[in-house]
């Protein structure tokens, strides 16, 4: 991991955290999240992977269910912050500090599930990655990996054109989004906001590809593709009216063949 993409984490762990504030921020309840926990379904005593774990709330939310939840992350500030979130709260995750692209301390076929939410879009080593997936996973085990849908990027080849402000919702119309150079594969940094406005310490880096990309990648790595999601907002609230038109997020599950 390069020392620079870990430095921005670090920097940015206390506002991204607050960011989350313990549940995920709306679009992830109400549009993400309702995906993920179907597609990682019944976790009662299976051993799940927090791959970029983050502040920890999804392995906070399965370790609930009664999965064994291991939480990794290349932040250490995240995951100081992962485990004093779960002791206060009185669940037990395993966090520690790793790069998903070199997972050398978890063995061979330790997991059943890894779980890998908004993470494989902010590193370089995306076919390392799902190599390391594919090891530390049983046969039989699944990959559920999230990243934000990349044809209707607004940080990535697209943008959207907004009118007026909405006043019941505060947020922009938008009246349409405009895709452009989607095959230019490469990397690209933004800064996020906190709830406030006010903006993140340091920038975030993406690395911007093709769906093709992620689907060939993860056959590459040994996987049966087995879904591919783009989910909807769960609710009608019309603070979602742009992301009921074109998809924020795809959701892919991949299965490690049994022999
Ligand atoms: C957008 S956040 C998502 C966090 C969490 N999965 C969630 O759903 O809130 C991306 C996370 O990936 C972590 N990360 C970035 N590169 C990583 C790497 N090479 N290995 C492990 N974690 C990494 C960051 O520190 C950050 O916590």
């Amino acid at each position: 991991m390069e020392p620079l993409l870990r430095n921005r984490w670090n920097r940015n762990a206390e506002a991204y955290a607050e960011l989350i504030a313990g549940t995920g921020t709306p679009y992830h309840q109400s549009i993400l999240l309702p995906a993920i926990e179907r597609l990682v379904g019944e976790v009662m005593g299976i051993r799940i992977l927090d791959a970029g774990c983050g502040e920890g709330y999804l392995s906070r939310l399965f370790a609930r269910r009664g999965a064994i939840v291991t939480g990794v992350d290349v932040s250490e500030k995240l995951v100081e912050i992962s485990r004093v979130v779960a002791q206060q709260e009185n669940v037990s995750v395993s966090f520690s500090v790793g790069d998903v692209c070199d997972l050398r301390d978890f063995a061979d076929s330790s997991f059943d599930v890894v779980l890998s939410n908004l993470v494989l879009l902010n590193i370089p080593c995306l076919q390392r990655a799902l190599a390391e997936f594919y090891r530390v996973l049983r046969p039989g085990g699944i990959v559920v990996f999230s990243i934000v849908h990349p044809a209707f990027n607004f940080y990535g080849p697209g943008r959207w054109e907004l009118g007026e402000r909405n006043h019941k919702t505060g947020r922009r119309v938008g009246k349409c989004f405009i895709v452009d150079k989607y095959f230019d594969e490469r990397p690209y940094e933004r800064f996020w906001k906190r709830r406030g406005g006010e903006r993140f310490p340091e920038p975030i880096t993406f690395y911007h590809r093709t769906i093709t990309t992620y689907f060939a990648a993860s056959r590459e790595a040994g996987f049966q593709v087995d879904t591919i999601e783009e989910p909807q907002p769960m609710n009608d609230d019309p603070f979602f009216e742009r992301e009921r038109r074109i998809p924020m997020f795809m959701v892919f599950r991949l299965r490690k063949p049994e022999t």
